[in-house]
Parts: structure tokens; C-alpha cells; sequence
């Protein structure tokens, strides 16, 4: 039998941190949960602790931190209670874990994701910002302290299962053409493009196949997303732009695909379920039961594709322009995003705005090349604030 896993969950509390205490709890003998992550949720973290007593919880807020401790200490719990991004970073490269699952969303999961990178850990990465945001950096410290990197977005979860084992990030080398990365296109793929200006973030959020996040569901509705996870390809797989083909297939049922120079298609196909990724990363190589419902061909009957509207989803555009331009742009794309999204789940901007404040931001914003971690940041701060005031501006 394989050693037990000894983890860190990064966003514990979110829906990829709840699916992977799901898969997680099926096996107590493979998996020890270390620590335990939070932004602000105090009772969601409470109970997970109950259930998982792990040595650390960390909530990024002093005040939730300080009511989660005073919960665990009354229900006679050992838990020790910390707060702040040091924390976070500290918790993901805690010398007794080996495993770090990298579920923060947005910017915020950069530092404590680099983090684990640096302490060698295996990273098993949700947290695509990580990626978009300092991928040469991020993938340079991979190398460099001999980390492990296992992608958790289905998408990318799927390719990595297409390659070969032993992938030596050349694609030529392994005999690739082209990576296909599959979309579901979103709730909005089919809605006439005159109603999109009125559309509200409920609907934004109601996608029509996977339960996520409010951020990444908006981002999935302008097929950011989308934008987001072809930088994540290019970093990971050490794939060129022209080389990453995004593909609209509507029952998210195939994860993304792998052509090869003889006309072989690899794919990976599974219900639209995120604990098959997740539990083939945290056990990898080996497969274990994840919870997951069998996928039933017969009861899909049929599987569509289509080729993306780069019209009706200018933001996919514009996350090609950044990879393409490199440096910090990835980041600044990034940053002018999460304003804006934030922006339109508190209804101060209509869902049309968002492309058009990142555009603007992208335009205005000097770019330079992303050698340090200061850099990245410098870019993620200058971009929120000119999104900002557009977003006021508005
Ligand atoms: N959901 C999916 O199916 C899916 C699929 C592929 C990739 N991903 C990626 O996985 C990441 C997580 O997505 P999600 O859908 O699980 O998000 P989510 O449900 O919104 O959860 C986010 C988690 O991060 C924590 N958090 C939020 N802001 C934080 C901050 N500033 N500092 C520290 N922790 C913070 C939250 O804590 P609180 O609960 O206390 O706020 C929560 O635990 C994202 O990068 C997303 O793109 C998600």
C-alpha cells in the first residue's frame, strides 16, 4: 500500500476545498488532513475541523481567526488558529506536509501556492491565477525545488492524462500537434447577444454543468475562464498559443484533448464532477474512488462541438493578446478581471462592462517583462487600481 498523504488544503471552505475533504474522508487511510484554510467562513471551517482535527487553521481575517479559536478551544479541540498570508504561506510548507492542495481563489492564492512550490511540495494546483498571473516564476521554482505539479482544472487534469507518463514539457519531442481544451461555452453560449447587456449574476452564475465558485462562474460565462486556463496550458505544458485549440462542447462530458502527429485524438472523458481530477491528483498514480457517478454514454447519447465566438466572447480574445504579449500582461489581464467581476457580483457594472474595462486596462498599462515576484504584484496593483476607477467612473 502507498504511504499515507499528509496535506494542506488551501480554501478549504470553497467548492473545490469541500470536494476534496469529499474524497479525502472515503479514504482516512491514504489521507491526513494537516491544515485547513479560510478567508472569512468561520462556521464552515469549525465544522471541518470537528471532522478533521487537523494541527492548523488559518483564516486570512483576524476576527474570524480569533472566533474559530475561541470555538475550538471551548469544543476541547487542539487545533492551533492562525491569520494572515503568513500564515497561509507557512501552513503550505509545514515540514510534516507533503501535499498542498492550492484551491484559494483569485490573486490571493499566488503566495501561498509559491510557497508550497518552493518547499518542494507535490502541488496539486486549482488556483489557475497562480499560473496566469507568474507562470515563468511559478514553473521555475517547480523545477528548482523539486516540486511536483499536478493540475486540478478538469481541463488541464484531462491533457495531463492524455500525455505521456513521462511528459518532458517538448511536445514535439512527444509527438503532440495541438492541445484541444474543451468549453462548455457557459450559460450565455446560446442567449441572443442583444440580451446580454441585461443579464444579472444569478444567471451569470447558473452554469449549465458544473457547481463553482461565484468567480470562476461569471468567469465561465465570459469564457475568461476559458482565456485564463489557455495561459495556464501554455505554462504547464510548455505549449505555444497557436498550439492550444479551444474547443465548445457543451456537455462538458470530454475534458480536453491531445492530438498527436499520427492522428491520434487522446481524450478524457467523465461526468462534469470535480472529484475525478482531484482524486486522481491527490492519489496519483495510483486511481481511487472519488464518489463519482459513472458516466453513462448511452444516457448522453451525443456529444457537439462548435468553434468559439470570439464576438460574443471578447474576453478569450483578450487573454490571447496578453499570453501572446507576455512579461506582466498576464497578470494585468488578470487583475482588471477580478476587479471587474467583483464588481459586476455587486451589480455596479452591467456584465458587457467587464471585457471593456479589461481592454482598456490592457491598453493603458505599460507592460514589462515578470522577473520577481515584486513585479507581478506591482502589475495586480496598478491594473486594480485603473480598473477601479473605471468601475467608479462608471
Ligand atoms: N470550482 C471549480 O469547479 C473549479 C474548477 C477548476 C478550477 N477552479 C479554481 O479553483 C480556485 C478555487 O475555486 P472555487 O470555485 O473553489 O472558489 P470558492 O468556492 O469561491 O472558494 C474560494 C476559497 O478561497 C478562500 N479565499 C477567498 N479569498 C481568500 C483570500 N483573500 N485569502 C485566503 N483565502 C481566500 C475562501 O474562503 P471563504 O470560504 O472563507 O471565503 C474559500 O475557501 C479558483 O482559482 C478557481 O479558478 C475551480
Amino acid at each position: 500500500m502507498s504511504k499515507q498523504r499528509h496535506l494542506t488544503v488551501l480554501g478549504a471552505t470553497g467548492t473545490i476545498g469541500v470536494n476534496t475533504l469529499d474524497v479525502v474522508a472515503r479514504h482516512p487511510e491514504k489521507f491526513k488532513i494537516v491544515a485547513l484554510t479560510a478567508n472569512c467562513q468561520v462556521e464552515k471551517l469549525y465544522r471541518q475541523c470537528l471532522q478533521f482535527e487537523p494541527e492548523y487553521a488559518v483564516m486570512l481575517n483576524p476576527d474570524s481567526a480569533g472566533e474559530l479559536r475561541h470555538r475550538l478551544r471551548q469544543s476541547g479541540r487542539g487545533t492551533e488558529v492562525l491569520s494572515g498570508v503568513e500564515a497561509l504561506e507557512q501552513v503550505a510548507a509545514l515540514p510534516q506536509v507533503d501535499s498542498v492542495m492550492a484551491a484559494i481563489v483569485g490573486a490571493a492564492g499566488l503566495r501561498p501556492a509559491l510557497a508550497a512550490a518552493q518547499s518542494g511540495k507535490r502541488v496539486l494546483l486549482a488556483n489557475k491565477e497562480t499560473l496566469v498571473m507568474s507562470g515563468a516564476l511559478f514553473m521555475d521554482a517547480v523545477r528548482r525545488h523539486g516540486a511536483e505539479l499536478l493540475p486540478i482544472d478538469s481541463e488541464h487534469n484531462a491533457i495531463f492524462q492524455s500525455l505521456p507518463r513521462n511528459f518532458s514539457s517538448d511536445l514535439s519531442e512527444n509527438g503532440v500537434r495541438r492541445i484541444l481544451l474543451t468549453a462548455s461555452g457557459g450559460p450565455f453560449r446560446t442567449v441572443p447577444l442583444s440580451d446580454l447587456e441585461n443579464v444579472t449574476p444569478q444567471q451569470a452564475c447558473a452554469h449549465p454543468n458544473w457547481v463553482m465558485g461565484k468567480k470562476i462562474s461569471v468567469d465561465s460565462a465570459t469564457m475568461m475562464n476559458k482565456g485564463l486556463e489557455v495561459i495556464e496550458a501554455h505554462w504547464l505544458f510548455n505549449t505555444a498559443p497557436e498550439q492550444i485549440e479551444v474547443v465548445i462542447h457543451p456537455q462538458s462530458v470530454i475534458h480536453s484533448m491531445v492530438e498527436y502527429a499520427d492522428g491520434s485524438v487522446l481524450a478524457q472523458l467523465g461526468n462534469p464532477d470535480m472529484r475525478t481530477p482531484i482524486a486522481y491528483a491527490l492519489s496519483y498514480p495510483e486511481r481511487i474512488d472519488a464518489g463519482v457517478t459513472p458516466l453513462d454514454l448511452f444516457k448522453i447519447a451525443r456529444l457537439d462541438f462548435e468553434k468559439p465566438d470570439f464576438q460574443r466572447f471578447p474576453c478569450l480574445n483578450l487573454a490571447y493578446q496578453a499570453l501572446r504579449r507576455g512579461g506582466t500582461a498576464p497578470a494585468v489581464l488578470n487583475a482588471a478581471n477580478e476587479v471587474a467581476v467583483a464588481a459586476f457580483l455587486e451589480e455596479k457594472i452591467p456584465f458587457k462592462a467587464i471585457p471593456a474595462i479589461i481592454e482598456k486596462v490592457l491598453a493603458d498599462i505599460t507592460t514589462r517583462a515578470a522577473e520577481s515576484l515584486p513585479d507581478v504584484l506591482s502589475a495586480d496593483e496598478s491594473a486594480r487600481r485603473a480598473a477601479q476607477s473605471m468601475v467608479e467612473a462608471l
